[in-house]
Protein backbone atom coordinates (compact mmCIF):
# COMPACT_ATOMS: atom_id res chain seq x y z
CA UNK A 1 0.00 0.00 0.00
CA UNK A 2 1.31 3.45 -1.14
CA UNK A 3 -0.87 5.29 1.71
CA UNK A 4 -1.67 5.12 5.06
CA UNK A 5 -4.27 2.65 5.89
CA UNK A 6 -7.14 4.17 7.18
CA UNK A 7 -9.07 2.65 10.44
CA UNK A 8 -12.05 4.05 11.68
CA UNK A 9 -11.98 3.24 15.48
CA UNK A 10 -15.67 3.03 16.30
CA UNK A 11 -16.71 2.93 20.57
CA UNK A 12 -13.75 4.66 21.06
CA UNK A 13 -13.21 5.21 25.53
CA UNK A 14 -10.60 6.93 27.13
CA UNK A 15 -8.76 3.83 27.56
CA UNK A 16 -9.04 2.92 23.83
CA UNK A 17 -7.84 6.31 22.64
CA UNK A 18 -4.78 6.03 24.99
CA UNK A 19 -3.13 2.72 24.39
CA UNK A 20 -4.12 2.55 20.32
CA UNK A 21 -2.44 6.04 20.14
CA UNK A 22 0.38 4.99 22.14
CA UNK A 23 0.64 1.30 19.76
CA UNK A 24 0.16 3.82 16.44
CA UNK A 25 3.89 5.18 17.32
CA UNK A 26 5.02 2.07 15.65
CA UNK A 27 2.64 1.20 13.12
CA UNK A 28 1.51 4.64 11.67
CA UNK A 29 -1.90 3.87 10.91
CA UNK A 30 -4.15 7.20 9.79
CA UNK A 31 -6.92 6.11 12.82
CA UNK A 32 -10.01 8.03 12.89
CA UNK A 33 -11.27 7.97 16.23
CA UNK A 34 -15.46 7.73 16.29
CA UNK A 35 -16.82 7.98 19.84
CA UNK A 36 -20.40 6.47 19.11
CA UNK A 37 -20.71 2.75 18.84
CA UNK A 38 -20.98 0.82 15.33
CA UNK A 39 -24.47 0.17 14.40
CA UNK A 40 -26.78 0.40 11.08
CA UNK A 41 -27.17 4.66 11.27
CA UNK A 42 -23.35 5.16 12.02
CA UNK A 43 -21.54 2.58 9.83
CA UNK A 44 -21.54 5.33 6.80
CA UNK A 45 -19.17 6.85 9.27
CA UNK A 46 -16.05 4.10 7.87
CA UNK A 47 -16.77 5.79 4.30
CA UNK A 48 -13.01 5.82 2.99
CA UNK A 49 -12.01 3.39 5.62
CA UNK A 50 -9.68 -0.11 4.71
CA UNK A 51 -11.17 -1.66 8.43
CA UNK A 52 -12.85 -0.70 11.36
CA UNK A 53 -12.38 -1.27 14.79
CA UNK A 54 -14.99 -2.54 16.73
CA UNK A 55 -15.43 -4.09 20.52
CA UNK A 56 -17.90 -6.06 21.98
CA UNK A 57 -21.07 -4.47 22.38
CA UNK A 58 -20.74 -3.04 18.67
CA UNK A 59 -23.51 -4.12 16.38
CA UNK A 60 -21.99 -5.70 13.17
CA UNK A 61 -25.06 -7.09 12.44
CA UNK A 62 -25.78 -7.75 8.57
CA UNK A 63 -27.28 -4.38 7.43
CA UNK A 64 -24.00 -2.85 9.23
CA UNK A 65 -21.88 -5.75 7.15
CA UNK A 66 -23.24 -4.58 3.90
CA UNK A 67 -23.33 -0.87 4.43
CA UNK A 68 -19.27 -1.10 4.93
CA UNK A 69 -18.75 -3.20 2.48
CA UNK A 70 -20.36 -0.26 0.70
CA UNK A 71 -18.22 1.95 1.97
CA UNK A 72 -15.23 0.38 0.77
CA UNK A 73 -14.01 -1.49 4.23
CA UNK A 74 -12.59 -4.72 3.71
CA UNK A 75 -11.89 -5.48 7.41
CA UNK A 76 -13.57 -5.64 10.45
CA UNK A 77 -10.78 -6.34 13.61
CA UNK A 78 -12.64 -7.10 16.75
CA UNK A 79 -10.68 -6.07 19.26
CA UNK A 80 -11.63 -8.70 21.57
CA UNK A 81 -12.14 -12.29 21.53
CA UNK A 82 -15.98 -13.04 21.41
CA UNK A 83 -17.60 -11.89 17.86
CA UNK A 84 -20.95 -13.29 18.40
CA UNK A 85 -22.10 -9.83 17.42
CA UNK A 86 -20.72 -10.06 14.07
CA UNK A 87 -22.49 -11.42 10.76
CA UNK A 88 -20.12 -13.59 9.73
CA UNK A 89 -21.81 -15.16 6.80
CA UNK A 90 -22.91 -11.95 5.73
CA UNK A 91 -19.15 -10.64 6.16
CA UNK A 92 -17.93 -14.10 4.36
CA UNK A 93 -20.54 -13.83 1.79
CA UNK A 94 -19.14 -10.26 0.60
CA UNK A 95 -15.68 -11.48 1.32
CA UNK A 96 -14.94 -9.42 3.99
CA UNK A 97 -11.92 -10.79 6.58
CA UNK A 98 -12.90 -10.53 9.93
CA UNK A 99 -10.44 -10.46 12.75
CA UNK A 100 -10.20 -11.21 16.10
CA UNK A 101 -7.98 -10.83 19.39
CA UNK A 102 -7.87 -14.62 20.43
CA UNK A 103 -6.06 -13.92 23.82
CA UNK A 104 -5.03 -10.77 25.62
CA UNK A 105 -4.72 -11.86 28.70
CA UNK A 106 -6.44 -15.20 30.21
CA UNK A 107 -4.81 -13.74 33.57
CA UNK A 108 -6.94 -10.71 33.83
CA UNK A 109 -10.57 -12.29 33.48
CA UNK A 110 -9.66 -15.06 35.66
CA UNK A 111 -8.36 -13.09 38.74
CA UNK A 112 -11.62 -11.03 38.41
CA UNK A 113 -13.68 -14.37 38.53
CA UNK A 114 -11.70 -14.94 41.34
CA UNK A 115 -12.36 -11.34 42.23
CA UNK A 116 -16.20 -12.02 42.43
CA UNK A 117 -16.07 -15.53 43.80
CA UNK A 118 -14.28 -13.21 46.88
CA UNK A 119 -16.10 -10.60 47.54
CA UNK A 120 -19.37 -12.37 47.26
CA UNK A 121 -18.34 -15.06 49.83
CA UNK A 122 -16.60 -12.59 52.49
CA UNK A 123 -18.90 -9.67 51.14
CA UNK A 124 -15.77 -7.18 50.59
CA UNK A 125 -18.46 -4.67 48.99
CA UNK A 126 -20.57 -4.72 52.25
CA UNK A 127 -17.39 -4.72 55.20
CA UNK A 128 -15.92 -1.74 53.44
CA UNK A 129 -18.65 0.86 53.76
CA UNK A 130 -19.85 -0.90 56.82
CA UNK A 131 -16.19 0.30 58.50
CA UNK A 132 -16.01 4.11 56.82
CA UNK A 133 -19.43 4.30 59.12
CA UNK A 134 -17.95 3.26 62.04
CA UNK A 135 -20.13 -0.10 62.04
CA UNK A 136 -17.80 -2.98 63.12
CA UNK A 137 -20.59 -5.78 63.62
CA UNK A 138 -19.92 -8.60 61.79
CA UNK A 139 -23.83 -9.81 61.59
CA UNK A 140 -24.45 -10.89 57.75
CA UNK A 141 -20.42 -11.50 56.92
CA UNK A 142 -20.07 -14.72 57.58
CA UNK A 143 -18.36 -16.37 54.80
CA UNK A 144 -17.17 -20.21 53.65
CA UNK A 145 -13.81 -21.73 53.70
CA UNK A 146 -13.59 -22.07 49.95
CA UNK A 147 -11.41 -24.60 49.97
CA UNK A 148 -12.27 -28.04 49.21
CA UNK A 149 -15.26 -26.76 47.92
CA UNK A 150 -16.40 -28.28 44.50
CA UNK A 151 -16.20 -25.73 41.90
CA UNK A 152 -17.93 -26.49 38.62
CA UNK A 153 -16.12 -24.94 35.45
CA UNK A 154 -18.09 -24.53 32.06
CA UNK A 155 -15.69 -24.36 29.05
CA UNK A 156 -12.15 -25.09 30.10
CA UNK A 157 -10.06 -22.99 27.35
CA UNK A 158 -7.82 -20.37 27.50
CA UNK A 159 -9.84 -18.56 31.07
CA UNK A 160 -11.23 -21.56 31.94
CA UNK A 161 -7.76 -23.44 32.48
CA UNK A 162 -6.27 -20.06 33.88
CA UNK A 163 -9.33 -20.08 36.50
CA UNK A 164 -8.88 -23.51 37.26
CA UNK A 165 -5.25 -23.43 37.81
CA UNK A 166 -5.87 -20.64 40.14
CA UNK A 167 -8.81 -23.01 42.20
CA UNK A 168 -6.60 -25.77 42.42
CA UNK A 169 -4.19 -23.59 44.64
CA UNK A 170 -7.03 -22.96 47.12
CA UNK A 171 -7.54 -26.65 47.37
CA UNK A 172 -10.71 -27.46 45.78
CA UNK A 173 -12.45 -30.01 43.42
CA UNK A 174 -12.37 -28.65 40.03
CA UNK A 175 -15.15 -30.41 37.62
CA UNK A 176 -15.12 -29.95 34.26
CA UNK A 177 -17.85 -29.87 31.54
CA UNK A 178 -16.17 -29.28 27.61
CA UNK A 179 -16.38 -30.37 24.22
CA UNK A 180 -13.04 -31.35 24.46
CA UNK A 181 -10.68 -32.73 27.31
CA UNK A 182 -7.27 -31.64 27.86
CA UNK A 183 -4.89 -33.78 29.59
CA UNK A 184 -2.98 -30.91 31.50
CA UNK A 185 -6.31 -29.92 33.43
CA UNK A 186 -6.56 -33.95 34.05
CA UNK A 187 -2.87 -34.42 35.37
CA UNK A 188 -4.13 -31.26 37.89
CA UNK A 189 -6.76 -33.44 38.81
CA UNK A 190 -9.76 -31.66 37.49
CA UNK A 191 -12.55 -34.22 36.23
CA UNK A 192 -14.52 -34.13 33.07
CA UNK A 193 -18.01 -34.49 33.67
CA UNK A 194 -21.67 -34.52 31.88
CA UNK A 195 -23.21 -31.03 32.91
CA UNK A 196 -26.13 -33.26 34.54
CA UNK A 197 -23.23 -33.92 37.12
CA UNK A 198 -21.91 -30.21 37.01
CA UNK A 199 -24.70 -28.99 38.17
CA UNK A 200 -25.26 -31.43 40.76
CA UNK A 201 -22.05 -31.60 42.53
CA UNK A 202 -20.72 -27.81 42.54
CA UNK A 203 -20.46 -25.29 45.36
CA UNK A 204 -19.70 -22.78 42.65
CA UNK A 205 -20.46 -23.13 39.26
CA UNK A 206 -18.04 -20.32 37.27
CA UNK A 207 -19.18 -20.01 33.03
CA UNK A 208 -16.34 -19.88 30.13
CA UNK A 209 -17.50 -20.60 27.53
CA UNK A 210 -17.95 -19.32 23.94
CA UNK A 211 -21.59 -17.60 23.50
CA UNK A 212 -23.19 -20.58 20.34
CA UNK A 213 -26.37 -21.19 19.25
CA UNK A 214 -25.59 -24.42 22.42
CA UNK A 215 -24.52 -22.31 24.85
CA UNK A 216 -27.64 -19.76 24.63
CA UNK A 217 -29.33 -19.48 28.13
CA UNK A 218 -27.98 -22.90 28.98
CA UNK A 219 -28.81 -21.62 32.43
CA UNK A 220 -32.31 -21.56 32.49
CA UNK A 221 -35.11 -22.77 34.58
CA UNK A 222 -34.53 -26.75 34.08
CA UNK A 223 -30.28 -26.20 35.22
CA UNK A 224 -31.06 -24.10 37.89
CA UNK A 225 -33.19 -27.28 39.37
CA UNK A 226 -30.66 -29.92 38.94
CA UNK A 227 -28.16 -27.69 40.96
CA UNK A 228 -27.27 -27.57 44.90
CA UNK A 229 -29.26 -25.31 47.08
CA UNK A 230 -27.56 -21.95 47.74
CA UNK A 231 -25.22 -22.87 44.69
CA UNK A 232 -22.62 -19.89 43.41
CA UNK A 233 -22.79 -18.97 39.77
CA UNK A 234 -20.41 -16.74 38.37
CA UNK A 235 -20.29 -15.47 34.83
CA UNK A 236 -17.47 -13.64 33.05
CA UNK A 237 -17.82 -15.01 29.73
CA UNK A 238 -20.92 -13.54 27.86
CA UNK A 239 -24.52 -12.32 28.78
CA UNK A 240 -26.64 -14.42 27.10
CA UNK A 241 -25.29 -17.73 28.63
CA UNK A 242 -27.90 -17.11 31.38
CA UNK A 243 -31.86 -16.86 31.46
CA UNK A 244 -32.09 -13.56 33.51
CA UNK A 245 -35.86 -14.53 34.30
CA UNK A 246 -35.09 -17.96 35.51
CA UNK A 247 -31.95 -16.60 37.93
CA UNK A 248 -34.16 -13.87 39.52
CA UNK A 249 -36.90 -16.83 40.44
CA UNK A 250 -34.33 -18.46 41.50
CA UNK A 251 -32.91 -16.05 43.49
CA UNK A 252 -36.39 -15.39 45.26
CA UNK A 253 -36.68 -19.28 46.27
CA UNK A 254 -33.20 -19.07 47.47
CA UNK A 255 -31.92 -21.96 45.05
CA UNK A 256 -29.08 -19.65 44.14
CA UNK A 257 -27.39 -18.52 47.12
CA UNK A 258 -24.74 -16.18 45.33
CA UNK A 259 -24.66 -14.54 41.78
CA UNK A 260 -21.67 -12.84 40.55
CA UNK A 261 -22.06 -11.31 37.36
CA UNK A 262 -19.27 -8.97 34.89
CA UNK A 263 -21.52 -9.63 31.72
CA UNK A 264 -25.34 -9.39 31.28
CA UNK A 265 -28.23 -10.20 28.50
CA UNK A 266 -29.11 -7.24 27.73
CA UNK A 267 -26.10 -5.04 28.65
CA UNK A 268 -25.92 -3.22 25.05
CA UNK A 269 -27.99 -0.69 26.64
CA UNK A 270 -26.41 -0.25 29.77
CA UNK A 271 -22.43 -0.77 30.06
CA UNK A 272 -19.68 0.98 29.36
CA UNK A 273 -21.33 4.83 29.86
CA UNK A 274 -21.80 6.91 32.68
CA UNK A 275 -26.01 6.29 33.26
CA UNK A 276 -25.93 7.58 36.74
CA UNK A 277 -28.52 10.65 36.21
CA UNK A 278 -30.37 8.76 33.67
CA UNK A 279 -33.31 6.81 34.23
CA UNK A 280 -32.77 2.82 34.01
CA UNK A 281 -35.70 1.65 32.06
CA UNK A 282 -34.46 -2.30 32.35
CA UNK A 283 -36.72 -3.53 35.25
CA UNK A 284 -34.41 -6.93 35.15
CA UNK A 285 -31.78 -5.17 35.58
CA UNK A 286 -32.73 -3.07 38.85
CA UNK A 287 -34.58 -6.01 39.84
CA UNK A 288 -30.66 -7.84 40.22
CA UNK A 289 -29.28 -5.41 41.76
CA UNK A 290 -31.70 -4.99 44.84
CA UNK A 291 -31.00 -8.76 45.88
CA UNK A 292 -27.83 -8.58 48.57
CA UNK A 293 -26.18 -11.65 47.50
CA UNK A 294 -26.02 -10.34 43.96
CA UNK A 295 -22.65 -8.52 42.60
CA UNK A 296 -22.47 -7.08 39.63
CA UNK A 297 -19.42 -5.56 37.59
CA UNK A 298 -19.49 -3.67 34.06
CA UNK A 299 -17.67 -6.15 31.90
CA UNK A 300 -14.30 -5.07 33.15
CA UNK A 301 -12.97 -8.87 33.84
CA UNK A 302 -10.55 -8.30 30.92
CA UNK A 303 -9.46 -4.35 31.77
CA UNK A 304 -6.00 -4.77 33.20
CA UNK A 305 -2.61 -2.64 31.86
CA UNK A 306 -1.36 -5.48 30.38
CA UNK A 307 -4.42 -7.00 28.84
CA UNK A 308 -4.97 -3.29 27.07
CA UNK A 309 -2.02 -3.10 25.70
CA UNK A 310 -2.09 -6.59 24.24
CA UNK A 311 -5.84 -5.79 22.33
CA UNK A 312 -4.20 -3.14 20.86
CA UNK A 313 -0.70 -4.68 19.67
CA UNK A 314 -2.88 -7.67 18.20
CA UNK A 315 -5.67 -6.06 16.79
CA UNK A 316 -3.06 -3.61 14.97
CA UNK A 317 -0.68 -6.33 13.89
CA UNK A 318 -3.43 -8.17 12.48
CA UNK A 319 -4.55 -4.99 10.45
CA UNK A 320 -0.79 -4.94 9.10
CA UNK A 321 -0.68 -8.42 8.10
CA UNK A 322 -4.00 -8.31 6.40
CA UNK A 323 -2.99 -5.01 4.47
CA UNK A 324 0.95 -5.62 3.93
CA UNK A 325 1.30 -8.99 3.99
CA UNK A 326 -1.55 -10.10 2.54
CA UNK A 327 -2.01 -12.61 5.78
CA UNK A 328 -5.17 -12.88 7.64
CA UNK A 329 -4.09 -14.30 10.86
CA UNK A 330 -6.50 -14.39 14.04
CA UNK A 331 -9.28 -14.51 11.62
CA UNK A 332 -12.41 -15.86 13.36
CA UNK A 333 -13.34 -19.14 11.60
CA UNK A 334 -16.49 -19.74 9.71
P1 LIG B 1 -11.40 -20.33 24.47
O1 LIG B 1 -11.85 -20.45 23.07
O2 LIG B 1 -9.93 -20.49 24.79
O3 LIG B 1 -12.20 -21.39 25.37
C1 LIG B 1 -13.57 -21.65 25.26
C2 LIG B 1 -13.80 -23.07 25.74
O4 LIG B 1 -15.21 -23.32 25.71
C3 LIG B 1 -13.14 -24.12 24.84
O5 LIG B 1 -12.43 -25.06 25.62
C4 LIG B 1 -14.32 -24.76 24.11
O6 LIG B 1 -14.11 -26.14 23.79
C5 LIG B 1 -15.41 -24.61 25.17
N1 LIG B 1 -16.77 -24.72 24.62
C6 LIG B 1 -17.22 -24.35 23.39
N2 LIG B 1 -18.53 -24.66 23.29
C7 LIG B 1 -18.89 -25.23 24.47
C8 LIG B 1 -20.12 -25.74 24.97
N3 LIG B 1 -21.22 -25.78 24.21
N4 LIG B 1 -20.13 -26.24 26.21
C9 LIG B 1 -19.01 -26.24 26.98
N5 LIG B 1 -17.83 -25.77 26.56
C10 LIG B 1 -17.77 -25.26 25.32
O7 LIG B 1 -11.93 -18.92 24.99
P2 LIG B 1 -11.41 -18.08 26.23
O8 LIG B 1 -10.34 -17.16 25.79
O9 LIG B 1 -11.16 -18.96 27.38
O10 LIG B 1 -12.70 -17.16 26.51
C11 LIG B 1 -13.92 -17.72 27.01
C12 LIG B 1 -15.01 -16.69 26.91
O11 LIG B 1 -14.74 -15.63 27.83
C13 LIG B 1 -15.11 -15.98 25.55
O12 LIG B 1 -15.93 -16.72 24.67
C14 LIG B 1 -15.72 -14.66 25.89
O13 LIG B 1 -17.11 -14.77 25.72
C15 LIG B 1 -15.42 -14.48 27.38
N6 LIG B 1 -14.57 -13.32 27.64
C16 LIG B 1 -15.02 -12.38 28.53
C17 LIG B 1 -14.26 -11.26 28.83
C18 LIG B 1 -14.71 -10.24 29.84
O14 LIG B 1 -14.12 -9.14 29.91
N7 LIG B 1 -15.72 -10.49 30.64
C19 LIG B 1 -12.98 -11.03 28.16
C20 LIG B 1 -12.56 -12.11 27.28
C21 LIG B 1 -13.36 -13.19 27.01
Amino acid sequence: MDRKIKVTVFNTKNWVFDSFLQMNKEFEFELDFQETRLYSKTASLARGSDAVCVFVNDDVNKEVVEILHDEGVKLIALRCAGFNNVALDKAKELGMEVVRVPAYSPYAVAEHTLGLILSLNRKFHKAHPRVREGNFSLDNLLGFDIHEKVIGVIGAGKIGQTFINMMSGFGCKILIYDKYENQEMKDLGAEYVSLEELYGKSDIISLHCPLTKDTFHMIDENAIDQMKRHVMIINTSRGKLIDTDAVIKGLKSKKIGYLGLDVYEEEEALFFEDLSETIIHDDQFVRLQTFPNVLITAHQAFFTKEAVMNIAETTFENIKNYFIHGRADNTVLF
